[in-house]
């Protein structure tokens, strides 16, 4: 009788840590923020939310943009994208809004026009957030980058559907255990930036912001020209891992003003 008594408390003790375990998930992760076009915190709404994440409301360079081939200018002079990344330990995190590859190392970093920017992290966007003369594909990645002085470069990778992205292949266990277990937080082990291709060296450059709030302007963006594939389950293990009831994460498109789009062509033809 006494044993079944401790069984049945032990149990009981479980059940509650299980409870208490969700239910602070689900506060913690009630975003202030989320992609709900009606929402009070929907994208309208973001730069009311707080007075810091006012450029999302007034600012004048926002991302995303769409990509509308009539108004890139076709240039030669930029240069290659110059990526010197390195294999460094990273920690899988659901944010709420999205799932974050958080390198804690030194993964290496990206050259532009003579300013090193290190990567920070890699996240993914649900459809895509910019868009191809008005088409929004089914993802995009963003690798952001920072260099020493503050500044913030953004390389964002496109995929429609179709064969499997060998990097979230290489990512599928992490990812279910983020999306499963209300686990916030997993540790990725060595992850290899190298390993998300790009596969292409045009690319559109443009100035924008974060796409997220606070929406901070003066953001380099370089998005890649060329649009790689995923599959639908790879997409959806991205999605379902976010806790939030918006089928997506993509931040409407926002006004161009005057600003111009590059698209980087090298030269020669080999590409
Ligand atoms: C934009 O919003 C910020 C934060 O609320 C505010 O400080 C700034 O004055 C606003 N700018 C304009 C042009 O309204
Ligand atoms: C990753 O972390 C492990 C454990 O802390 C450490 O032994 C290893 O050297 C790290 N690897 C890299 C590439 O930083
Ligand atoms: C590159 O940097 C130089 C000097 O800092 C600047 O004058 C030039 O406009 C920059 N070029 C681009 C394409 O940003």
């Amino acid at each position: 009788m006494g044993k079944l008594a401790i069984q049945l408390l032990f149990l009981i003790t479980f059940f509650l840590v299980l409870v208490s375990r969700i239910t602070s998930q689900e506060v913690e992760d009630e975003a202030e923020f989320n992609y709900d076009p009606n929402g009070e915190k929907g994208p309208a709404n973001w730069g009311r939310i707080h007075p810091e994440w006012g450029a999302c409301s007034n600012g004048s360079m926002q991302s995303p943009i769409d990509l509308l081939s009539e108004r890139v200018d076709v240039v030669s002079h930029l240069g290659r994208l110059s990526r010197s990344y390195n294999p460094a330990n990273a920690t899988l995190m659901n944010r709420g809004h999205d799932m974050m590859l958080k390198w804690e190392g030194a993964a290496g970093s990206i050259e532009i026009n003579g300013t090193e920017y290190l990567l920070k992290q890699c996240h993914w966007h649900s459809p895509s957030e910019h868009t191809i003369n008005g088409k929004r594909l089914a993802l995009e990645a963003h690798m952001v980058h920072e260099s020493l002085d503050g500044r913030v470069a953004v390389v964002g990778i496109m995929y429609m559907i179709g064969r499997p992205d060998s990097f979230l292949s290489s990512l599928r266990k992490q990812l279910q255990s983020v999306a499963g277990t209300y686990e916030r937080d997993t540790v990725a082990g060595v992850v290899d930036p190298r390993n998300i291709k790009i596969g292409s060296r045009k690319y559109y450059r443009y100035i924008g912001s974060l796409t997220i709030p606070p929406c901070t302007e003066n953001v380099l963006w370089t998005i890649v020209r060329k649009v790689r594939t995923a599959t639908r389950e790879q997409v959806r293990m991205l999605r379902v891992a976010v806790h939030d009831e918006s089928d997506t994460n993509a931040r409407p498109i926002q006004p161009i003003n005057s600003r111009t789009v590059k698209l980087f062509r090298p030269e020669d033809k080999d590409d």
